[in-house]
């Protein structure tokens, strides 16, 4: 039997990294699991196996541990790699910027380095639309990028380290996917975005807020030029951000792209408001979620909404999940975690 094409997911325990996984199973990959789990459950790992039916190997180790990393492509004959691993909150990367670089390009130079010694040459890396400057019509790739903290500009740099790479020849091909800002949770309510610490992200601070962890939820200001006054983005269903990854390894696999690094918008092209969040969120709940305007908090832009018609046209890929989905299943995720907190411990 030939062997089937196997896949890399670097932090594929955390939350987009486990919609991945759960995605390449579904779409007959082999796939394998390289995350430290700093920021990532062990359950997750029986959560997928429950949805997908297979146990997907897993090393609990650091993308900057060379050797484990080649041991692990030699090994498992891997054909393309995901790299996902990575810190990812704003405030701690002003705070701890060495550790965000040491991390998130010491930790991307690392996997390259181990990439090109074993022959492998495919990427697919997880971006940010936080490499983008500000601007209020939807972003193509050409907009200017002007990441303003520490964070975007690792997955700035990266992407650039990563050009010099394909440039060099160490490895072939890569896509960098810009994600914009990815809610929900799978449908079976098993993985979703569960933070430990308070979270900066409105979606989960909204969700944790109707479960009744927070008094209200702080809208950062109502002044901004957009229709309600309150921040608009682009909110991407992670399941659709998932397929989005699907789509762009069968890209790199197809052999259309043969040598180049294309970078790629993952969103949906709509931006809906701070207030229209809070409106669904509480038409699902039944309740009104509480909330009070605050003042605006710094380093906010009034809009960022994706051009994604290049992702579109290079990968046939589309978001298709809407906005009221991305509510419902972010709240049966959020009330999945509630009833769990609630069993009595076995
Ligand atoms: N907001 C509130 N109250 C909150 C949290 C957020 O009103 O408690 C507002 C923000 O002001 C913004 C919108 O909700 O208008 C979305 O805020 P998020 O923090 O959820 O998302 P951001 O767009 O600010 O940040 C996201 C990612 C970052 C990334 C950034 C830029 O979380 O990692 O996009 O691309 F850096």
């Amino acid at each position: 039997m030939a062997k089937k094409t196997s896949v890399l997911a670097t932090g594929g325990a955390g939350f987009i990294g486990s919609h991945v996984v759960v995605e390449l199973v579904d779409a007959g990959y082999d796939v394998v699991i390289i995350d430290n789990f700093e920021n990532a459950a062990t359950d997750v790992l029986q959560r997928i196996a429950r949805i997908t039916g297979t146990e997907v190997p897993t090393y609990a180790a650091d993308v900057r541990d060379r050797e484990l990393v080649r041991h692990v492509l030699g090994r498992h004959g891997i054909d393309v790699v995901i790299h996902l691993a990575g810190k990812k909150a704003v405030g701690e990367s002003v705070a701890e910027p060495l550790m965000y670089y040491d991390a998130n390009i010491g930790g991307g130079i690392a996997l390259l380095e181990a990439m090109g010694a074993e022959g492998v040459g495919k990427l697919v890396f997880s971006s940010s639309a936080t490499v983008y400057g500000p601007g209020d019509a939807p972003m193509d790739e050409s907009h200017p990028v002007g990441p303003s903290n520490p964070y975007g500009r690792t997955k700035l740099m990266l992407e650039e380290v990563i050009n010099d790479a394909v440039l060099a020849g160490k490895i072939s091909v890569a896509l960098s996917l810009r994600y914009f800002n990815p809610v929900g949770a799978h449908r079976s309510g098993l993985i979703g975005e569960n933070p430990r610490a308070v979270p900066n992200n409105l979606f989960p601070f909204v969700a944790q807020t109707a479960a009744g962890w927070h008094d209200r939820v702080r809208v950062f200001g109502d002044d901004y030029g957009t229709p309600d006054g309150t921040g608009v983005r682009d909110y991407i269903h992670v399941v659709d951000l998932a397929r989005g990854h699907v789509a762009g390894v069968a890209h790199l696999l197809s052999g259309r792209m043969q040598r180049g690094h294309e970078r790629l918008n993952l969103g949906t092209g709509r931006g809906h408001s701070v207030k229209e969040v809070l409106a669904e969120f509480s038409r699902q709940c039944g309740f009104e979620v509480p909330h009070e305007i605050v003042a605006r908090r710094p380093g906010d832009v009034a809009a960022c909404v994706a051009n994604p018609q290049r992702a579109e046209h290079l990968l046939g890929w589309r978001a298709e999940r809407s906005f009221e989905e991305m509510c419902a299943d972010h709240w049966a995720f959020q009330r999945a975690v509630l009833r769990q907190e609630a069993e009595p411990a076995a």
